[in-house]
């Protein structure tokens, strides 16, 4: 018997960006539209609450009718409504939660409340261009790197359970904060990537942190303190480190050079982990997503790991790496599937919680 094709309508707003897709049930993404608020945020170097909820609500109008138009659907074709309930940013998170919860219940709709690290789980499986979803199988490793998470988890039969949490700062949060140490505009993290790709590690190696208990935890904020304080030096040693102001081509060699190093073990780090994790269980597959997954070291990184260790890989696409609404309904299409359903009347957002 054929199953019902459904459709989702994805409300992303968890942070800065104002998202909103339609994908059906094969997890084909009809159409995927992010409105992102860098404008309103850049002369603050880095995300204003405030401001953030207040261009949510400015902005999901037109990123609503572009999703809906782009798709060639209206809102009555949908079956499901689909948000991100959290973590996140309270005011963010409350925008575009409350905006699901009113259209699911004026319309008779069914409704569901994603967990954001759920939908960048399922990211990678995700396709191109229209193309259907690859269906996750029943067991993987997922590794969520973004501004906010650097996450590891193991997924059986559509339950995640944590491995590895950052202790401190977050792999996108150390690469933004260095950024903004050389007075680059928000977001820094991919203009660090791009200098670092400019610059060699071979003369600086900095440490990788490793925790004392044996935990396969991250810490991403002793990178941070070693990272600051080369910079520190060459600043007292006369090298230009504000480079906001600077052409590509005047960009001080010492700095790209730092930039490649710090990028380099910011990597290593995440391959330290998978490593000592291989040493423990067979894994077969691992399903990388967030923002960081765009990095352009930990791409063919992760990939020449895998090759080594015949694991399957599945790097998100740089389409959906960011956060984005595809990803939140995809998830809410899988939870459909599975008989779960949200109450619209009874769900509230939370800035922090487990997944
Ligand atoms: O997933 P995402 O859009 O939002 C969160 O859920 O946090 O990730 C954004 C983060 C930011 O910290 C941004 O600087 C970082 O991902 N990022 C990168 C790159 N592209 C985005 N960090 C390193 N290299 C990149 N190419
Ligand atoms: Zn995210």
């Amino acid at each position: 018997m054929a199953t019902e094709r459904l459709l989702a309508l994805g409300i992303e707003t968890s942070c800065d960006d104002t998202a909103c897709a339609v994908v059906d049930s094969e997890g084909r993404v009809l159409s995927t539209v992010v409105s992102s608020q860098l404008a309103a945020h850049r002369p603050y170097g880095g995300v204003v609450p405030e401001i953030a909820s207040r261009e949510h609500l400015r902005n999901w109008p037109p990123v609503s009718e572009a999703a809906l138009a782009e798709a060639g659907v209206s809102v009555d074709q949908i079956d499901v409504i689909a948000a991100t309930k959290g973590p996140g940013l309270i005011g963010s998170l409350l925008v575009g939660l409350s905006i699901g919860k009113a259209i699911a219940y004026s319309l008779h709709k069914s409704f569901q409340a994603v967990h954001h690290l759920e939908g960048h789980l399922y990211s990678p499986f995700l396709g191109e261009g229209g193309a259907v979803a690859e269906t996750p199988p029943e067991e993987f490793l997922g590794l969520v790197v973004s501004g906010g998470h650097t996450s590891l988890f193991q997924v059986e039969a559509g339950k995640p359970t944590s491995l590895a949490e950052t202790r401190d700062d977050a792999m996108g949060e150390v690469f933004d904060k260095v950024g903004k140490r050389l007075g680059l505009p928000y977001p820094q993290g991919p203009r660090v990537d791009e200098l670092a790709e400019w610059g060699s590690g071979d003369n600086l190696r900095l440490a990788i942190a490793r925790c004392s208990d044996g935990s396969l935890d991250f810490s991403y904020s002793g990178l941070k303190s070693q990272t600051l304080m080369e910079i520190q030096k060459l600043e007292a040693a006369g090298v230009e480190t504000n480079l906001g102001p600077l052409a590509d081509a005047d960009m001080p060699r010492p700095v790209l050079d730092l930039l490649a190093s710090f990028r380099i073990a910011a990597v290593e780090e995440i391959v330290e982990r998978l490593e000592r994790l291989r040493a423990t269980r067979p894994i077969t597959m691992l399903a990388v997503s967030g923002g960081v997954a765009a990095n352009r070291l930990l791409r063919p990184r992760l990939q020449e790991w895998a090759e080594e260790n015949q694991i399957g890989l599945r790097l998100v696409p740089l389409v959906y790496a960011g956060d984005n609404a595809a990803m939140i309904a995809h998830a809410a299409l899988m939870r459909h599937a599975w008989g779960h359903e949200d109450d619209p009347l009874s769900v509230d957002a939370a800035s922090r919680i487990p997944l």
